[in-house]
């Protein structure tokens, strides 16, 4: 069988680039490395860890979402000339923390390693990490960052602030002081990660405050410096959401147990919609007031109320495609399927809504507390009915 024209590399070129056996011995260390356009990075990565590891039984998972660049292929071709070499690919997902939660879920190695594959890290640390966790009075070693060309120097007074505050926050809710909570690079032991893994909340990119926080003792900690690299392939995938993320983890960490996140998320978008709804009522109300005149305005306001309505929705339904489900979040002709589904959910919230809202209204007379109870059940209705239909998981 002509195997090398599956990519598969022969059992000969296995034996010389591995007289040691290595490659065939379990793992001590698994690298956990998330990536969306990564494909230029890959190989480089694969090829540095190979000199920077000698030795060492590891081996590195790719966790890939389904990136349009082929990551996953190139991962793939990689991982068939080396069984260290190793792919989860994820379809229809996004998140980096999530990511690296599976891969590390993946694998069976005592020691687990999170790293970005974009050559930032520098994989040289690798060693020194694995022989710090080796001794075993410490959980977790954080690769701690120094920023190439010096400092902090080019980031403004702003942005230093707002660091050190998420900082102080960060160590606030982990219990622990980890010098740089919100670095990408890090290894722990699989006890560590185990003990964590129930409360994780696996939103956005802080992974490594999401397991100190969810940690049920304090991590003992201990941190490597390391230069953080410019980027040479590729671009960074934080966005402007990234704060949101954040506040997104502190929220979860801190009142997760009581309300989702999502649902939180959920009802401050919801929120929302009623400033733009009375916003879009104002003004298409004088627009209406100023062409028709004021003879007929009870229709004019009925017109407005109904644009306002599909306008609120709307925005809605987008404001939660990015910020509530930004890990499933619709694009293409399942958005428009999406913003549909949404339309018919809140439809029949509305209804919901001015009902039970009537009914209470008539028994007690409350006028604030029955509107409350209407808006409360509508929110629930609609949050639960659109996860079902509009943000449907299909994995
Ligand atoms: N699977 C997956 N899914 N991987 C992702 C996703 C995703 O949705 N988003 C980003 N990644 C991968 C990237 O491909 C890269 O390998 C790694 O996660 C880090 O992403 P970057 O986009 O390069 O992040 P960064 O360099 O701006 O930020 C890094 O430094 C921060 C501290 O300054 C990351 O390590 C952050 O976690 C860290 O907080
Ligand atoms: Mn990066």
């Amino acid at each position: 069988m002509d195997s090398s024209q599956q990519g598969l590399v022969s059992s000969a070129v296995i034996a010389e680039r591995d007289p040691g056996g290595a490659f065939r011995l379990p793992a001590e260390l698994s690298i956990i490395v998330p990536t969306f356009n990564e494909s230029r990075n890959v190989p480089l990565l694969v090829e540095a860890l190979r000199a920077a590891l000698g030795d060492t039984r590891w081996e590195v998972v790719f966790v890939d979402d389904n990136s349009p660049d082929g990551t996953a292929d190139q991962a793939r071709a990689l991982a068939l000339e080396d069984p260290r070499v190793r792919v989860v690919h994820r379809f229809d997902r996004r998140g980096l923390a999530s990511a690296c939660v599976e891969g590390i879920l993946a694998t069976a190695a005592p020691y687990v390693a999170v790293m970005d594959g974009d050559m930032q890290h520098d994989e040289t640390i690798l060693l020194d990490m694995l022989a710090r966790i080796r001794r075993g009075d410490i959980d977790l070693v954080v690769g701690s960052r120094y920023v190439e060309g010096g400092g902090m120097g080019d980031w403004n007074k702003c942005r230093i602030a707002m660091s050190e505050f998420a900082t102080m926050l960060a160590n606030k809710l982990t219990k622990t002081a980890i010098g740089d909570p919100m670095s990408g690079f890090f290894m722990l032991t699989r006890a560590a990660f185990m003990g964590s893994l129930p409360g994780l909340s696996s939103v956005g990119f802080k992974i490594l405050l999401d397991i100190a926080a969810s940690s049920p003792t304090p991590l003992r900690v201990a941190e490597v410096p390391f230069t953080f690299r410019t980027r040479q392939h590729g671009e960074s995938k934080l966005d402007g959401l990234v704060l949101w993320e954040y506040l997104q983890l502190l929220l979860d960490k801190a009142f997760g147990h009581v309300v989702p996140i999502r649902f939180v998320s959920f009802a401050l978008v919801g929120g929302s919609g009623v400033v733009v709804h009375f916003f879009v009522l104002t003004v298409v109300l004088q627009i209406l007031l100023a062409v028709f005149g004021t003879a007929d305005e009870a229709r004019w306001f009925a017109v407005g109320q109904a644009v306002a309505t599909l306008v609120a929705t709307s925005s809605n339904f987008f404001l939660n495609n990015i910020l509530t489900y930004s890990d499933q979040r619709l694009k293409g002709q399942r958005l428009w399927w999406g913003w549909l589904t949404f339309n018919l959910v809140c439809g029949v919230g509305l209804f919901a809504n001015v009902g039970i809202a009537r009914w209470l209204y008539q028994r007690h007379n409350y006028l604030i507390l029955s509107a409350l109870a209407g808006i409360a059940v509508t929110t629930v209705w609609n949050y639960s009915m659109s996860s079902i239909f509009t943000w449907r998981k299909r994995l």
